[in-house]
């Protein structure tokens, strides 16, 4: 099922957060998911050791860049979604994991608009897609944004990075004190206890809506393919 890998070639710029939190977020739905850790810094795979991993998340951290694509291709015949997190640089891992994604995210500090790690990795996705003769779909979604950032301008930002044929989310990743919890602590959002987080119901809220606009891009994405097998198969 759907392979989403999360890709940004500027260190810390919340792509490990984004990664946990959708894969925590799916496994609340019921669904089984796989995270491929190709960070080495291995923040995931010493989250998967603190108690309150959900049942339904598996871990795999022993990756190499001559064998990942068929690790993700298979797991994703297994599990409802393969997530991996990938290392703030660009490598070989990096480009063979986002050739077999039906969706890479980039995630962009909002903040600082600092954008040229993003752009680094949509200039890859670009020179993968010739390589693979296809198309390798992406979004940008911003993070670390002030809670208290107006609306306004979020929206120009946005705007900014739209008028430059950029998929962007409408729902940013609000910089939040539970998000940080999480890699502690151990367990996803669910588990958290509200009497010693913070905001923790704002942070549920947010990441529930972040999920909810990836999930329905891989869903559309399947459906799109379904549709062009319908066609040739017709
Ligand atoms: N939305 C957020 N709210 C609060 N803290 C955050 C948020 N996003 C990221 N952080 C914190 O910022 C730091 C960097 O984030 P993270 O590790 O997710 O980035 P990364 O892109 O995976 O970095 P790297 O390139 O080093 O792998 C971490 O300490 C993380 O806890
Ligand atoms: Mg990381």
């Amino acid at each position: 099922m759907p392979v989403i890998s999360f890709a940004n070639a500027k260190g810390g710029a919340g792509k490990t957060t984004a990664a946990l939190l959708l894969a925590t977020e799916v496994a609340e739905r019921g669904k089984t998911v796989t995270i491929f850790d190709a960070d080495p810094q291995r923040w995931i795979s010493n989250w998967s050791e603190l108690p309150g991993r959900h049942p339904n998340i598996v871990v795999q951290s022993e990756l190499s860049p001559a064998t990942i694509t068929e690790q993700v291709l298979e797991a994703a015949q297994e599990r409802d979604y393969v997530i991996i997190d990938l290392e703030g640089t660009e490598n070989l891992m990096v480009a063979n994991a986002i050739s077999v994604s039906d969706l890479v995210v980039v995630p962009i500090q909002g903040s600082s608009m600092d954008a040229r790690g993003g752009a680094k990795i949509l200039r890859l996705i670009r020179k993968l897609e010739e390589i693979v003769r296809h198309d390798i779909r992406h979004c940008v979604v911003l993070t670390r944004t002030n809670a208290a950032v107006t609306t306004r301008a979020l929206k120009a930002v946005q705007d900014h990075l739209s008028t430059s044929g950029i998929d962007v989310l409408l729902t940013p990743i609000i910089e939040r004190a539970a998000y940080r919890d999480m890699f502690e602590f151990g367990g996803g959002l669910a588990t958290l206890d509200p009497r010693q987080v913070t905001n923790l119901d704002k942070a549920r809220e947010n990441a529930a809506l972040f999920a909810a606009e990836v999930l329905e891009r891989v869903q559309t994405r399947q459906a799109r393919r379904w549709y062009d097998w319908f066609k040739k198969a017709s």
